[in-house]
């Protein structure tokens, strides 16, 4: 498996049919999914909405079951993990969600969003440590310790998406899995935002799996792409070979697509 964080192999993801006759039957959204992310890199999976992204996200951390195929971590098959087994992987594998205004609780003060996933993954902290982390933590993202006591609407988009990041970060992860997480946002902010997650990536070592439909934005983070369509991996390699020599007709188009390029 060589330096790869995470490997996929096979996977195949289906929802179950909604209505009357079909109710029983499952819809195949993920087919015979196979990638590597190397340790210290970023994977970007680009694809139009509905090919799959989100769902490939969502299954690697167990917030949707697979059906088939395997996915490791540091060698470890964790998709055959219990849920006791997998708790270690939950801490080391961590999402960014799209919407900053909807994956915060606005009943929640900052510091209690920031608190809750140290309280469950360190226990052991004091609070004066807890405390000094998620200072730490508002440090790393650039926004002020004072911001602790706000609640989420007192806070802008960007600032949202800072939080979230900051949440992911508090219980030191290893793989950043990040959702689309500047499309919900201005493009005036999108660059800081992507600044931010390009030096977090240095100074802490990240890997990322870098979901987003933006091709412009794939490029700037990526080493490797891997190219979805219907729930297939149909090109994959890395940024140079597919953004100057796609191979497939349907990544031309999604580059074609793209004016900023
Ligand atoms: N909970 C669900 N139940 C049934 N089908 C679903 C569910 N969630 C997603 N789907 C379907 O699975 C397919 C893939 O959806 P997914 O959200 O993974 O795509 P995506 O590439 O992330 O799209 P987008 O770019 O719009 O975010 C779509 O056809 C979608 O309709
Ligand atoms: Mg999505």
């Amino acid at each position: 498996m060589g330096d790869f964080l995470l490997s996929i192999e096979n996977l195949g993801v289906s929802y179950p049919g909604t209505v009357g006759l079909f109710s029983n039957k499952r819809i195949p959204i993920l087919k015979d999914i196979s990638l590597s992310v190397k340790k210290g890199e970023t994977l970007g999976i680009v694809g139009e909405s509905g090919s799959g992204k989100t769902t490939l996200g969502r299954s690697i951390v167990r917030l949707i079951p697979i059906d088939m195929g395997r996915i490791s971590f540091e060698h470890c098959c964790i998709s055959e993990l219990s849920e006791d087994a997998f708790l270690p992987y939950r801490r080391k594998i961590q999402m960014v969600f799209q919407d900053p205004f909807d994956s915060l609780n606005p009943k929640m003060t900052i510091e209690q969003i920031l608190e809750e996933p140290l309280a469950i993954h360190f226990p052991q902290l004091s609070r004066f440590k807890r405390r000094r982390r998620m200072l730490n933590l508002l440090d790393r993202v650039k926004l002020p310790k004072t911001y602790l006591k706000h609640y989420p609407d007192a806070l802008s988009g960007g600032q949202r998406q800072r939080i979230g990041i900051a949440r992911a970060l508090a219980v030191e992860p290893e793989i950043l899995i990040c959702d689309e997480p500047v499309s919900a946002l201005d493009v005036s902010i999108q660059a800081a935002i992507m600044n931010l997650l390009k030096d977090l990536q240095a100074e802490l070592k990240l890997t990322y799996l870098f979901i987003s439909h933006d091709m412009a934005i794939v490029r700037y983070i990526s080493d490797a792409v891997a190219v979805m369509q219907n729930g297939r991996i149909i090109e994959q390699g890395s940024v140079e070979s597919i953004y100057k020599n796609p191979r497939k007709d349907y990544t031309k188009q999604l580059l074609a697509a793209v004016p900023r390029l």
